[in-house]
């Protein structure tokens, strides 16, 4: 089978075409033949070494966790899938990844691709639907009414969280650049502030904060919470911890492919629920475009998808 891989970090110059032999799945593993993957900022920051205290990497590394296929061959002690079916796999970051035209992962890690999705939005359902979903359901407490406000509501993550807080009934405010406001407000959002031209901090009352931006947005989210409100984050930077001074509450979500969490986010979409966002589709070829686009700044609406065919 052909692959991106890389035998060293560094910049996207370090990704490779190259042919290996096909996986083989073990005990409790499907291979999925690849139609398409998507890129996500992790494959991107895992590639230059800046997550080399959390991961550990064996080189040569085939990146991409997100991606969409059939079912080609199953391993022992599974159960719940046949070959033939149509999937959506979240691919541990750790292992050989999706950026290839076949990946074997745990069962675990796979659910049935939902039919109303194009071949592009099921590579870039899984990543950012888990995000979102552990963020919003799992790790804060909401109810129907709250006011909440998300951060980058115009990324791939950020936009899966503003589809499924209408979802939830909350009252929705986002940030994003001014030339994606638009596009927010299409998702669902009913407010959105432009942080180029407008300073989201004159804002108060929130129930939640959720931040996938980190840093600034961080420390000036803290007075927009009403006292006993969360502040959500997913960016692992450094920042200072204001709860206690603001009275609020402050929580990383543990963003784990969990199969509940991926089973939740599959049926979400098949309910129409979330709709993942696509850029752009590029030939496997050219992933280390895809890695150029995310490091040159300024890529949102969505995922760039890498297509295993030139027809898809
Ligand atoms: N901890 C975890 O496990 C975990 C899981 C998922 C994601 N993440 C992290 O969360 C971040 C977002 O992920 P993603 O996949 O959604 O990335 P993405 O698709 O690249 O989206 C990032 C968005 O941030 C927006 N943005 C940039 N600066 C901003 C600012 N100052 N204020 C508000 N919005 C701003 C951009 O929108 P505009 O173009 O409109 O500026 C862009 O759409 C990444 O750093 C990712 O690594 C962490």
């Amino acid at each position: 089978m052909k692959a991106i891989q890389y035998s060293r970090y560094g910049t996207p110059d370090v990704l490779d075409l190259a042919t290996h032999d096909d996986p083989v799945p073990g005990p409790g593993e499907v291979r999925i033949r690849l139609d398409a993957a998507a890129f996500s900022p992790i494959d991107a920051k895992l590639r230059s070494g800046a997550l080399q205290a959390h991961f550990s990497l064996t080189f040569p590394k085939i990146p991409g966790r997100d991606g969409t296929g059939v079912i080609d061959e199953i391993g022992a002690d599974v159960e719940g899938f046949s070959i033939g079916d149509r999937v959506c796999v979240a691919a541990d970051p750790t292992r050989s990844g999706t950026y290839a035209e076949a990946v074997v992962c745990a069962s675990q890690r796979v659910v049935k691709r939902p039919d109303n999705l194009s071949i592009a939005q099921a590579a870039a359902l899984l990543q950012p639907g888990v995000s979102a979903w552990i963020a919003m359901v799992r790790t804060a407490v909401l109810s129907a009414g709250m006011r909440v406000l998300i951060h980058g509501g115009s990324g791939a993550v950020g936009s899966q969280m503003i589809q499924l807080a209408r979802h939830l009934g909350l009252d929705v405010t986002t940030t994003c650049r001014a030339v994606n406001v638009d596009y927010v407000l299409g998702l669902g959002a009913h407010r959105a502030i432009a942080y180029d031209k407008d300073d989201f901090g004159t804002l108060r009352q929130f129930d939640a904060v959720f931040d996938v931006i980190g840093g600034d947005t961080h420390a000036r989210s803290y007075p927009v919470l009403k006292p006993g409100g969360q502040l959500i984050y997913l960016t692992a930077l450094p920042f200072r911890n204001d709860a206690d001074h603001y009275g609020v509450t402050v929580t990383r979500a543990t963003i784990s492919d969990t199969p509940e969490a991926l089973e939740a986010v599959a049926q979400l979409a098949a309910d129409g629920v979330l709709i993942p966002g696509v850029i752009d589709t590029l030939p496997l070829a050219f992933a280390a475009g895809a890695h150029r686009r995310y490091e040159a700044g300024g890529l949102s609406r969505g995922r760039i998808v890498l297509t295993m065919r030139e027809d898809e």
